[in-house]
């Protein structure tokens, strides 16, 4: 699914929260949204969710204008939204009942899902009995299980720890190689922008513009991001955090064999 914004700008009354917001994200894309606290990088999710409407400009998915949410846009949150009284199985199986898959089909499936996110065996467990990572793993295999277009995920691992979140990332790097969605990937980690995303989009403060566009050649990516370490420094002190030049590892990024293009927001 390919969606543009266009001159996109939104306010909550006198609240002035996207400036100006314009870019065509292509089909099977990962765009990572990075930015401050509060800049409106959800509101922009929402936007492309169908949730809110632009103030100003247009959001098209497709073409079309977006009038309101749509199965084929899943939108997944930080805090999962499993249902307690459910089981593994049925809250995964539920995502295609609600499309009107019957019963014993979507059980089937649902099985299918969580072995695919390492979760066989646990089927009949309640959301309780399982770890924050393992229900967030369940969310993903409900958000996949119907083959979305596009993934709208909103800091999707951002209460786990940094071990369970690079295990996370990395089950979701090969769910989407599987369905190869459209994905908007909010996300405060600069690495996990890093580890998942064809382009890093910086937001300023609200109101919101891109201050920076950083496209990532295609490669093989690891979780040993050393190579990029001058983009991982620039993204930070975009965002104002200081990056120590006599601490970092400078010595140790081979910036000759390491390319990437930037864009400034204002060009
Ligand atoms: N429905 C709403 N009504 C009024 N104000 C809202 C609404 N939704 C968001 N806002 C305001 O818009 C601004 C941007 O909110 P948003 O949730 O998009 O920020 P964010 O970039 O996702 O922040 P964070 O990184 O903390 O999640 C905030 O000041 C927030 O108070
Ligand atoms: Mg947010």
């Amino acid at each position: 699914m390919k969606f543009s914004f266009q001159n996109v700008q939104k306010s909550f009354g006198d609240l002035r929260v996207i400036q100006e917001f314009s870019r065509e994200i292509d089909d099977g894309e990962l765009v990572a949204l990075v930015g401050p606290s509060g800049c409106g990088k959800s509101t922009l999710l929402h936007m492309a969710a169908g949730l809110e409407r632009p103030s100003g400009g247009a959001v098209h998915a497709d073409g079309r204008a977006i009038k309101g949410p749509n199965p084929e846009r899943t939108l997944m949150f930080q805090e999962n939204a499993l249902y307690p009284w459910l089981t593994l199985e049925q809250n995964v199986a539920l995502a295609l009942e609600f499309q009107g898959t019957d019963k014993a089909r979507a059980r089937e499936q649902a099985r299918q899902w969580l072995a695919k996110v390492q979760l066989a065996g646990f089927e009949d467990y309640f959301p309780n009995q399982v770890s924050g990572g393992m229900r967030q793993r369940t969310a993903l295999a409900r958000a996949f299980i119907s083959h979305p277009k596009a993934l709208l995920l909103d800091e999707p691992f951002g209460a786990l720890d940094a071990l369970t979140r690079m295990t996370l990332q990395d089950a979701l790097r090969q769910l989407i190689r599987e369905v190869g969605p459209t994905v908007l990937l909010v996300t405060h980690d600069v690495d996990e922008a890093l580890f998942l995303a064809d382009r890093i989009l910086v937001f300023s403060p609200r109101p919101a513009v891109v201050l920076k566009e950083f496209n990532l050649k295609q490669h093989e990516k690891t979780h040993d991001l050393s190579e990029f370490a001058p983009m991982r420094r620039e993204i930070l002190n975009l965002l104002g955090i200081e990056t120590d030049a006599d601490t970092d590892d400078t010595e140790n990024a081979p910036t000759e064999s390491f390319t990437y293009s930037t864009e400034e927001a204002a060009a």
